[in-house]
């Protein structure tokens, strides 16, 4: 590397914004604000019945999703609804609102696409996704710079509100805004993830603050900084404990996943789903992966930061994949961290730089590690107890693939055993 690029590193680190990468030192990748509940006006405060239309359809889905009606009953509400226009207005919404929608509109999909319990059980999966249906969904992800499906974003980010708004975000006091079928087990799933990504909060703000430090040679700043990410992760770990008590396996694996799968290595859409009239994908069938925590930022970004590199395989392929799912800003904040790590700024290689005069800094560094794979562990267990070792009932419920598309128990693995090395190695 030439000393050009490090002290182009060195400067771009120093002025690393969050705010750049829509993340924030109090809440990291929850946003700024509390996610937009609901709204029927555009910008202009003009009433708008497409967005009613779909907000409404999405709020009865828990007990529509239990009839056969679902299809029709979506048709019916939304197929006449969308114009044109709804398209421009859409375009000129803030961010927040098209959050907003995008969240709505993704559910609708989803139940669209999957149906109503009695399709699932009778494997009648929809390939077919209409126009009325295809286009704002997928002209909101366009602006967003993200996939027409319902991911991570929309599950979990962007889909919580306080039941007391004055006390912090926990377990006892988060509410989902959008449901599938609803009920215990789903909300405690995805909550969980929330206040999991809640422990995370000031991880993004650490990150800037270590890759300063490196670039200041400043250690001490740098192991404040891995305290803080040390401590986030083990937060983290201690709010995945309770995912059993908060949802059963058994009621996760026959109902919480079923509408949250995609349409990538799933056998009831084995060449994927059309989105009719949306020219980019010039008629031909799309295959997405659904909604799963692989598309939350939180251990992608430790990964970079940490500078944990990945062996070049089809697992990689995957992992990299999810990041197309991830909201955009989240994603290039990732992509920086690993290209100032290569050029000049790995947090790893300044900690093994240092491992001589600084042995608390290389403790830390590897307590970090520690942290991230005792993660790992506790949430491989929970791929084996809530799918893999599941009785499978219907044909294209595997027990083999996540709801993200990846052969999940093998993808996994490969991460703790490059976690596992890495601590033999510094
Ligand atoms: C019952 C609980 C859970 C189950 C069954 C589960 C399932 C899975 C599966 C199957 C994958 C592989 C990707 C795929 O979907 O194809 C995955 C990846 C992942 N999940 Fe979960 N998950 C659970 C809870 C959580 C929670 C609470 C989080 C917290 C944010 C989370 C974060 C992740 C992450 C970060 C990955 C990628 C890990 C890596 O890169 O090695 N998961 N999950």
């Amino acid at each position: 590397m030439t000393p050009e690029i490090l002290m182009d590193a060195r400067s771009e680190a120093r002025s690393l914004k969050l705010a750049d990468f829509d993340l924030y030192p109090k809440r990291g990748f929850l946003g700024e604000a509390d996610p937009l509940e609901f709204f029927q006006e555009d910008i202009r405060g003009a009433h708008w019945p497409w967005v009613r239309e779909v907000q409404d359809v999405a709020n009865v889905l828990p007990k529509l999703l239990i009839t056969d009606k679902a299809r029709r009953y979506i048709t019916d509400h939304m197929g006449s609804m969308w114009s044109p226009r709804d398209g421009e207005r859409i375009i000129a919404l803030s961010s927040s609102a098209q959050h907003c929608l995008m969240r709505t509109v993704s559910f609708v999909g989803n139940a669209f696409v999957h149906g109503s319990i009695t399709d699932m059980w009778s494997g009648k999966a929809e390939a077919h996704i209409p126009e009325w249906l295809a286009v704002p969904w997928c002209l909101l992800a366009d602006q967003l710079g993200t996939t027409p499906t319902l991911s991570y974003a929309w599950y979990a980010l962007h889909n919580w509100r306080l039941a007391d708004p004055t006390q912090p975000i926990s377990l006892e006091n988060v509410m989902l805004i959008n449901n599938f079928f609803g009920g215990l087990d789903e909300e405690g799933f995805v909550k969980i993830h929330v206040v999991v990504e809640a422990a995370w909060a000031h991880l993004p703000d650490a990150t800037q603050r270590a890759l300063k430090a490196v670039s200041d040679d400043n250690p001490r700043e740098l192991e404040d900084a891995l305290l803080v990410v040390r401590d986030g992760q083990k937060a983290a770990v201690e709010t995945m404990g309770k995912m059993w008590r908060w949802c059963s396996p058994k009621v996760y694996y026959d109902r919480v996943r079923l509408h949250i799968a995609g349409w990538h290595n799933n056998p009831a859409l084995p060449n994927g789903v059309m989105y009719e009239g949306v020219e980019k994908f010039g008629g031909k069938p799309q295959q997405f992966g659904g909604e799963t925590g692989a598309q939350s930022s939180g251990i992608p970004l430790q990964y970079a930061l940490l500078d944990v590199r990945h062996e070049d395989d089809i697992f990689l392929k995957y992992l990299l994949g999810m990041r197309a799912h991830m909201p955009r800003g989240h994603r290039a904040f990732i992509e920086k961290v690993e290209a100032l790590s290569r050029n000049g700024l790995s947090i790893r290689e300044y900690v093994d730089a240092h491992r001589i005069s600084n042995h608390s800094l290389l403790r830390v560094y590897r307590q970090c590690l520690a942290a991230l794979l005792e993660f790992l562990n506790v949430h491989y267990r929970f791929v084996e107890e809530y799918i893999a070792k599941q009785e499978q009932t219907l044909p294209f419920n595997t027990t083999k693939y996540g709801t993200g598309g990846t052969h999940a128990l093998p993808y996994l693995k490969k991460h703790i055993d490059r976690i596992e090395a890495l601590v033999e190695e510094v």
